[in-house]
């Protein structure tokens, strides 16, 4: 309003001047009231200018037209007729609800034109007829709801597309047809639920996409064909998007890939490791618990890695081997309690590194950052550990550095006797006590010197101890605890001794009895229980006799129905009933009955 008042007296007065001549003279139509005119270059400013509709007569030479911020309803066929010099048009932030078809018919030369933050919502086919030339169309901020067939068959020039912030529910699969030479194009589900790969096919020339809220939970295969060109794929705000399919970006050869602000739980290396050529890489805010280790190898021009305002804890050893060219580390914002150096396949690449706002240990293990301190550029802020409080690389003198960053090689303290007996078919807990700084990480070797995991049967549990359950005489043997950090590391050996169960007595049965509260290991048995043995043998026998009786009854009913035909039930069930041979059904049926009978 203020630039309104600034402007109106100069330009106003002028304009009303020149249109009271136009009106008497045949001159090309002056300034439009309440517009601000370029005199140099044929340019219309009529912004903030509370125009409810175009301007009637505007100077046929204008390049530029800016009608944003106005309160225009809606453009007729043709509104723009004469201005076949007008380059650059703007209609944002006004209120068109729709554009009739041929709306911009004759704005020939027209290369960018803007109708953001308006009310659209469809564009119909026919809608930007005639403007051969256009390179950027910006549709963003409005209600569309979807992309019709062929909307833009006759702008096949246009270079950039941006649709942002509409509540788009689908994406014909024609709609881009004809966009050969779309280089850009930037589109916000909102409320679509998936990529709309069919239409994309039509984008042969596209170099970045940018898809904004989508509604999907997983980026299915192949959702890219077609679109060789490609060099950014920017994926953002997926709220749902949990995973990448192994295949989902076949086809892409990219050199940036972001998919930020999503729910992506771990690095989708699978989906990745074909983008050979990839150099810039962002993963922020996705709730990504750690890296693994030698996955991203296959990235090997890789320069910049951004995982910031995650819940990373680990980045694990060897995670970026084969990326020789990483220059860019930026983990800022996670949970991550230190930083080694073998991380990286070379160190000596690294020049900037996000560290800040991580929870550090600073011991040993950040010795090498502080070296690099003066080569390295933390951004935003340096490094900081728990500690010390505000701890900067940069405040301290080398030889302090040093004694502040300190480790201690783990030590196992003794916890339990050297030897530990177990009852075959009893638990046995392994303790492994280890201290040191940082606080060691515990692995078992059994006997046969292999690695223990945390599942199966003998499993290394989280705070250290190894449990051996359902112990068996197997088991038995030296098991070893590794206790490693930074500093080096410990091992200590326990002997596990089972203590076996009596070999007379038949395993499955004595480890059920075992299993139940009453009985005690040392009670003497006989080798066969005879009353379990009759118990099985009467419930087999039994439901044998019920499965025939039942047999017979549906039989009997049957031939009831039927009539005459016996043969079939006589010989299905007459050599385990009596010798009755292949006489008639009736009698066969009072044996059966009989045989029923006896049975309950
Ligand atoms: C057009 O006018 C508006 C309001 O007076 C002003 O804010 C804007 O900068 C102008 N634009 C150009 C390109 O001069
Ligand atoms: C799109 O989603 C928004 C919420 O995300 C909802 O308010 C709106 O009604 C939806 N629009 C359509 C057309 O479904
Ligand atoms: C994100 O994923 C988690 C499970 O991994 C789920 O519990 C949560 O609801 C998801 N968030 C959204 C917005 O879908
Ligand atoms: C992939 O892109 C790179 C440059 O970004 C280019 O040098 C290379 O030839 C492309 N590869 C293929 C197969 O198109
Ligand atoms: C890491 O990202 C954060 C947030 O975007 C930014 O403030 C910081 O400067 C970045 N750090 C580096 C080293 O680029
Ligand atoms: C570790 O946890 C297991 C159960 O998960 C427990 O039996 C064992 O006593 C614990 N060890 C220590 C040292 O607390
Ligand atoms: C333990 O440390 C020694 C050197 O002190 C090293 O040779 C050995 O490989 C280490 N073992 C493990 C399992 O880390």
């Amino acid at each position: 309003m203020q630039a309104d008042h600034h402007y109106t007296p100069r330009w106003g007065a002028l304009c009303m001047l020149a249109a009271g001549l136009a009106l008497t003279s045949q001159a090309p139509p002056p300034c439009p009231r309440s517009c601000r005119c370029g005199a140099a270059v044929p340019t219309a400013n009529c912004s903030y200018a509370r125009l409810a509709a175009v301007p009637e007569r505007l100077p046929p030479d204008l390049t530029r037209l800016n009608l944003s911020r106005n309160a225009i309803r809606t453009l007729a066929p043709e509104q723009f007729g004469a201005l076949t010099r007008l380059e650059d048009l703007d209609l944002s932030d006004n209120l068109l609800a729709y554009v009739e078809a041929d709306a911009f018919v004759g704005l020939r030369s027209l290369l960018d034109l803007r109708v953001a933050r308006n009310r659209l919502k469809v564009l119909p086919v026919g809608a930007f007829a005639g403007l051969s030339r256009l390179r950027l169309l910006d549709v963003s901020g409005n209600e569309i709801l979807g992309f019709l067939d062929f909307t833009f068959r006759e702008s096949a020039g246009l270079r950039v597309l941006k649709a942002l912030q509409n509540d788009v529910v689908f994406v014909s699969r024609q709609a881009f047809a004809g966009l050969t030479d779309l280089r850009q194009l930037h589109l916000d589900g909102c409320n679509l639920t998936s990529v709309p790969t069919e239409a994309f096919v039509h984008l042969g020339g596209l170099t970045g996409l940018y898809l904004h809220r989508l509604e999907s939970t997983v980026l299915p295969n192949y959702a890219f064909l077609c679109l060789a060109r490609l060099k950014e794929l920017f994926i953002a705000d997926w709220p749902r998007l949990e995973m990448l399919s192994a295949n989902s970006l076949v086809g892409l050869n990219l050199t940036s890939l972001v998919i930020r602000s999503c729910n992506l739980s771990s690095v989708p290396y699978a989906a990745f490791h074909h983008l050979v050529y990839l150099v810039h890489l962002d993963l922020s805010y996705n709730p990504i618990g750690y890296i693994q280790g030698n996955r991203l190898g296959d990235l090997l021009r890789l320069e910049e890695f951004h995982i910031v305002g995650g819940r990373l804890r680990r980045i694990e050893m060897a995670t970026f081997h084969g990326l020789a060219r990483l220059s860019l580390l930026n983990v800022s914002g996670n949970l991550l309690s230190t930083l080694e150096e073998p991380v990286f396949q070379s160190p000596g690449a690294l020049r900037r590194l996000g560290l800040d706002a991580n929870p550090l240990d600073c011991d040993c293990r950040l010795l090498w950052l502080a070296r690099r301190r003066s080569s390295l550029d933390f951004g935003g802020g340096p490094p900081t550990c728990g500690a010390l409080g505000r701890w900067d690389f940069l405040d301290y003198p080398a030889a302090e550095i040093a004694e502040l960053l300190t480790c201690r090689p783990p030590h196992v303290r003794p916890h339990q006797p050297d030897l530990v007996w177990v009852e075959q078919g009893h638990m046995a807990v392994l303790h492994c006590n280890a201290e040191g700084r940082p606080a060691p990480s515990v692995t078992w070797r059994n006997p046969e010197l292999r690695a223990l995991t945390d599942v199966g049967r003998i499993r290394a549990v989280a705070n250290g101890s190894l449990e051996v359950r359902y112990a068996q005489p197997q088991d038995a043997g030296p098991y070893r605890c590794v206790a490693s950090n930074a500093a080096g590391n410990d091992t200590r050996s326990v002997e596990l001794r089972v203590r076996a169960l009596s070999k007379k007595k038949p395993f499955r049965l004595k480890s059920w009895l075992v299993a139940l509260p009453s009985s005690s290991p040392d009670q003497r048995e006989p080798p066969f229980d005879v009353k379990t043995l009759l118990i099985a043998a009467s419930i087999g026998f039994l439901s044998f006799l019920s499965s025939v009786s039942v047999c017979f009854v549906a039989m009997f009913f049957w031939s009831k129905g039927r009539g005459q035909i016996k043969h079939t039930a006589n010989i299905a069930y007459v050599p385990r009933s009596a010798p009755a041979g292949s006489n008639g059904g009736a009698g066969n049926y009072v044996e059966t009955s009989r045989f029923t009978m006896k049975l309950m």
